[in-house]
């Protein structure tokens, strides 16, 4: 049979230095664990703007929906600023979660024993903390019509519209109920029904969902300023959180920040099931390009590196190698490894990008 195939898009910024670290730790897992992928990679975001004129190629889009998994770097930068809204780097990732419908984005925040005390937030407060944020992806805000900046009377108006059908939240809020079956079987929902009809329309739906196919599953609603306030108060009263396109970005960085900072939160993007039972499935970190610190092999590879931990679990099947992949990170925070965004004392040695790659990949040899 085909090795498996993976699309790699390093992307713009912090993304390419990131990836190289993922890049040792899938040849570790082909050289040592037998798991041999067929890596390709290619451009996207400003990198592809820079040679194609746009920031993802028609023959890139086809790749990725051939590919069994796609993992990306980041996107995006100053020296894309300038650029027609059409081809800013961001449309480029836009475009590869709507055309391989990526609905349900999994935003995974937890709290490693070694970085309880790192946090922001009191140790007690986010020890132990393990959620995960189901963010619709492919809908709402996003990409409703009619968008635009138009010209009423003597002055412009920016229009966006949060649109949602009910299939749209239905298969995201299956998604999210099968998530909460396999973890604390408890999902709670997020939008703002007290002022919007689509989140009136979120609500009814994620309740009928729940009550006709998973009345097993603990579920309950949350306006999502409030929850907001909620997972920073106290972040552990959550399993599974559910909510729309917007609201799961901005959520999604608040989480991060439990767990010590955006450079260790990855996420799954994932779409039906293709014809060999996997799913379409993009992998990539939360964070961006990081234009303040890139080049500088300052940036965490950690979000790049668990997202391809999630790759080897939702994709290739391999929870155990996706284990052994968390827990190699696990121990090198135990052991005090930091990049410079990790450090908590003036005094303290970060190490560098790839030196964190090294230590991972040290991790993982004793694990054998
Ligand atoms: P950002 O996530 O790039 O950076 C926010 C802050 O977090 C910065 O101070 C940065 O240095 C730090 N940071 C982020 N990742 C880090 C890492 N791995 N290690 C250490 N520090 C890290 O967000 P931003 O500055 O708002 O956006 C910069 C660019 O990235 C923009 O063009 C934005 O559109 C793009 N972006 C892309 C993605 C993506 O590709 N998925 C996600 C978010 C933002
Ligand atoms: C993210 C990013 C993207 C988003 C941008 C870069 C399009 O912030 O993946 O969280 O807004 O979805
Ligand atoms: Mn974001």
């Amino acid at each position: 049979m085909a090795n498996p195939s993976l699309l790699i898009l390093p992307g713009d910024g912090i993304g390419p230095e990131v990836m190289a670290e993922v890049r040792k730790i899938i040849d570790w897992f082909g050289a040592k664990r037998g798991l041999v992928f067929d890596v390709s990679e290619d451009l996207v975001g400003g990198a592809a703007y820079d040679v194609h004129g746009v920031p993802l190629s028609d023959e890139t889009m086809a790749k990725a929906q051939e590919a069994d998994a796609v993992l990306l770097g980041a996107v995006g930068g100053p020296k894309y600023d300038k650029l027609d809204f059409s081809v800013k780097p961001e449309r480029g990732l836009l475009r590869l979660r709507k055309e391989m419908d990526l609905f349900s984005n999994l935003r995974p925040a937890q709290c490693f024993d070694a970085l309880a005390d790192f946090s922001s937030l009191k140790k007690d407060i986010i020890a132990g903390l393990d959620i995960m944020i189901v963010r619709e992806l492919t809908s709402g805000v996003y990409f409703g019509e009619p968008r635009g900046i138009f010209t009423e009377g003597n002055e412009r108006v920016g229009i966006n519209t949060q649109r949602y059908t009910e299939s749209e939240i239905a298969r995201v809020a299956r998604s999210a109920f099968e998530l909460a079956r396999r973890r604390g079987n408890k999902v709670c929902s997020m939008e703002k029904a007290n002022v919007m009809e689509s989140g009136i329309l979120w609500r009814e739906v994620v309740q009928e969902v729940h009550d006709k196919e998973y009345p097993d599953v603990e579920l309950s609603h949350m306006y999502a300023d409030n929850g907001a306030m909620q997972l920073v108060r106290w972040p552990k009263q959550f399993d599974v959180i559910v909510t729309d396109n917007l609201f799961g970005d901005v959520l999604s960085d608040c989480a991060a920040m439990l767990t010590g900072s955006l450079g260790m939160l990855p996420s799954a993007s994932l779409g039906a099931p293709m014809a060999n039972g996997r799913p379409k499935a993009l992998y990539e970190p939360v964070h961006g390009s990081a234009p303040d610190i890139a080049g500088q092999g300052k940036a965490n590879p950690i979000a790049c590196v668990l997202s391809f931990a999630m790759a080897l679990r939702y994709s290739f099947d391999q929870g155990n190698d996706a284990d052994r992949l968390e827990k190699a990170v696990e121990k090198v925070l135990a052991d005090g490894v930091r990049t410079a965004d990790l450090m908590q004392n003036a005094g303290e040695t970060p190490v560098s990008t790839s030196q964190m790659g090294d230590a991972i990949i040290a991790a993982l040899d004793a694990s054998l």
